[in-house]
């Protein structure tokens, strides 16, 4: 196994920012890790691994190494009382196997259809769309301990999931090497349709008859087609802040200041925001600098409009916290990390 130096990461991230690794290498088999360990590149303090690039920002070159987990394979590990137990591999597109469990008769991951990213990633920040989380269907993720250099198997209450959190987000940063992911889905579909306006679409496009998983499929698609940018035409990273959770008390006085504010209330009594709207409400989509601007049909999406660098970026995300601070007095925190860490 051997790195390259100097190598291009511009096709790695979906920003689509200008940036070289120092060294890179690429792992196609989870076995080849303790080899990678040993490469003269390795610093455990520097090393970034990558999956599918969707939620960085490469303000700069990279100064250590980079491994691109490109491991594949998807195999069924078990069943039991219609949960059928399936394995995938890290450097799986997360929605290529989306659309190939939906092929297998599976339920579970239809809402989830269209995101960017892998399979490896999916349990870093707990994706979530449409009322699900990835949270509700991982059975257990397959790790490879930087501390012991063994393969360990984390149950789903040992990865501390939360609203774009989890444990590889916290104590076990740099720890952790996710090499896989064991998901548990069901035989038999039952739909969630509690968010937004999914339900109308689901109904709309099958006409009176009983939605099947495909057809939540399809109008999750839809749907994001509609708001969302195609990494691949117009740079993104999907949803470039967290939707903020206040107390309930704030809410309050905001809602009522502006009745019209989409709110979440929280198992706890804190309540989430939309940040989109927050933004929106600001009157900031649309809004460029240099070469990065606010998507003009979802404020909560930044894209790289014409060769954005890494400082157009950061001075947008700047620009809109501090709006949206001086409006509304709530904090924005940004969901994509910053290589090297600036937010
Ligand atoms: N809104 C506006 N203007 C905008 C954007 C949103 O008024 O420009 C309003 C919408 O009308 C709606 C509310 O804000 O009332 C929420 O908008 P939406 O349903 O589009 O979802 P979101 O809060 O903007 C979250 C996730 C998305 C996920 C959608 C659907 C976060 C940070 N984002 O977005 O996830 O697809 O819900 O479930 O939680 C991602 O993480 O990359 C991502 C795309």
């Amino acid at each position: 196994m051997q790195a390259t130096f100097d190598t291009d990461l511009t096709p790695y991230n979906t920003f689509g920012l200008r940036a070289k690794a120092k060294a890179f290498v690429a792992l196609s088999h989870e076995q080849d890790l303790p080899d990678i360990v040993r490469l003269p590149e390795f610093d455990r303090q520097s090393v970034l691994w990558l999956g599918g690039g969707s939620n960085i920002l490469l303000t700069e070159d990279y100064h250590g190494l980079v491994v691109h987990l490109e491991n594949k394979g998807i195999r069924e590990t078990g069943r039991s009382n219609g949960v059928v137990f399936i394995e995938a591999q890290a450097g799986e597109i997360w929605h290529d196997f989306v659309c190939h469990t939906l092929k297998l008769g599976l339920s579970g991951l239809e809402n989830l259809s269209l995101i960017p990213g892998t399979v490896g990633a999916s349990p870093v920040q707990n994706i979530g769309a449409y009322g699900v989380e990835v949270k509700d269907v991982i059975h257990s993720v397959r790790c490879f301990d930087l501390d012991t250099l063994e393969f360990v198997e984390l149950s789903n209450a040992e990865c501390r999931f939360a609203y774009r959190e989890s444990l590889f987000k916290q104590a076990g940063k740099g720890r952790y090497v996710i090499t896989a992911v064991v998901f548990a889905l069901k035989e038999t579909f039952h739909a969630d349709l509690g968010y937004g306006d999914l339900a109308a679409a689901v109904a709309e496009r099958c006409g009176g008859r009983a939605p099947t998983a495909q057809d939540v499929s399809a109008a999750v698609c839809a749907i994001r087609n509609s708001k969302l940018p195609d990494p691949k035409i117009l740079g993104n990273v999907g949803s470039f802040f967290k939707n903020p959770v206040v107390s309930a008390q704030t809410a309050q006085t905001l809602l009522e200041k502006y009745p019209a504010m989409p709110r979440y209330p929280q198992a706890d009594g804190s309540v989430k925001l939309a940040a989109g709207w927050l933004i929106d409400q600001c009157r900031l989509k649309g809004h460029q600098i240099g070469g990065a601007a606010v998507h003009d049909k979802q404020a909560l999406v930044l894209v790289n409009k014409n060769q954005a660098t890494g400082q157009d970026v950061y001075r947008l995300a700047q620009h809109i916290r501090q709006t949206v601070r001086q409006a509304f007095q709530v904090e924005l925190e940004t969901e994509p990390n910053w290589l090297p860490a600036l937010v």
